[in-house]
């Protein structure tokens, strides 16, 4: 049974992308089966992928609103041992042309009939906390957060985790677990202060629920998605290939170990 975990933080340029991309490509390289589904009209994670947005016969705003199947939607990267579920910029009308009861389980209902086929599926989700987001919420079986190592980096956390609160509540009532996979703190810029003092506050914050692995700010994580490739593709050795590397394994490592930890 695959696992399925959410990449959520509202505030906007924190990292989801650039971790959806590169951790599904490195948990493809450790050889485990990788749906990446992009839920952001930005489409920034179709893009990173060097996927042709205007060649696209479906995307995930097709499958949400019942007009395409997800196994025709679904496009195969042999290159990057990666499928991925493509978004366009029509996603961003599905606020307003889903309005019906259970608009939040749309995408848990779609996943259901392909999660047998896959270790893990990775959704990206927008800077927001309306529908998009909470259909990836409500997909998956964690989530994981990243936060980056910046000033005002743990500001507005207390209404992602007021968010994931009602999600656990309400998946609960389904018999579903809804865990925090864990927070990822991302583009630390080793050389500053600043940067080892933010490190310090969100693990204080979040204790055991940080992963090990820092994302170190690199300008590899930059560039490989304007060659549409993961950094592992670009430069292989770079520090952020090697450590999204590292964050695999720790995924790996962590499955089945749910973390319940509660945050006040
Ligand atoms: N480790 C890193 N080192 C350097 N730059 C990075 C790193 N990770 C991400 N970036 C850059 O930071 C910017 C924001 O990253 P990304 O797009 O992944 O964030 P996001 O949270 O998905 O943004 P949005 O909220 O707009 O969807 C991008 O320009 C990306 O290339
Ligand atoms: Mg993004």
């Amino acid at each position: 049974m695959g696992k399925i975990i959410a990449i959520s933080n509202q505030k906007g340029g924190v990292g989801k992308t650039t971790t959806s991309v590169n951790l599904a490509a490195s948990l493809a390289y450790y050889g485990k089966k990788v749906l990446l589904v992009d839920m952001d009209p930005q489409s920034s994670a179709t893009t990173s992928l060097g996927i042709n947005r205007s060649m696209l016969y479906s995307s995930v705003f097709q499958v949400l609103m019942g007009e395409k199947t997800i196994e025709e939607t679904i496009v195969t990267l042999d290159k990057f041992k990666l499928d991925v579920i493509p978004a366009t910029i029509e996603l961003a009308t599905a606020e307003i042309k889903i309005a019906h009861e259970d608009r939040n389980y749309l995408l848990f209902e779609k996943l259901k009939k392909v999660k047998d086929q896959y270790d893990y599926i990775l959704i990206d989700s927008p800077p927001s906390l309306g529908l998009l987001t909470l259909n990836a919420l409500y997909a998956s079986d964690s989530v994981l957060i990243p936060v980056q190592c910046q000033f005002l980096a743990i500001d507005g956390l207390t209404q992602l985790l007021n968010t994931i609160r009602v999600v656990q509540a309400n998946l609960k009532l389904h018999n579903r677990k809804f865990t925090i996979e864990g927070v990822l703190l991302t583009m630390l810029d080793r050389r500053t202060k600043a940067g080892w003092e933010i490190v310090h506050e969100v693990k204080s914050y979040f204790g055991e629920g940080v992963f090990d692995t820092i994302i170190t700010s690199n300008v590899a994580a930059q560039v490989a998605p304007t060659y549409g490739v993961p950094i592992l593709n670009y430069q292989a050795n770079a520090p952020s290939a090697q450590l999204y590397k590292s964050l695999a394994k720790e995924v790996i490592r962590n499955n089945g170990r749910k973390k319940e930890t509660q945050y006040s």
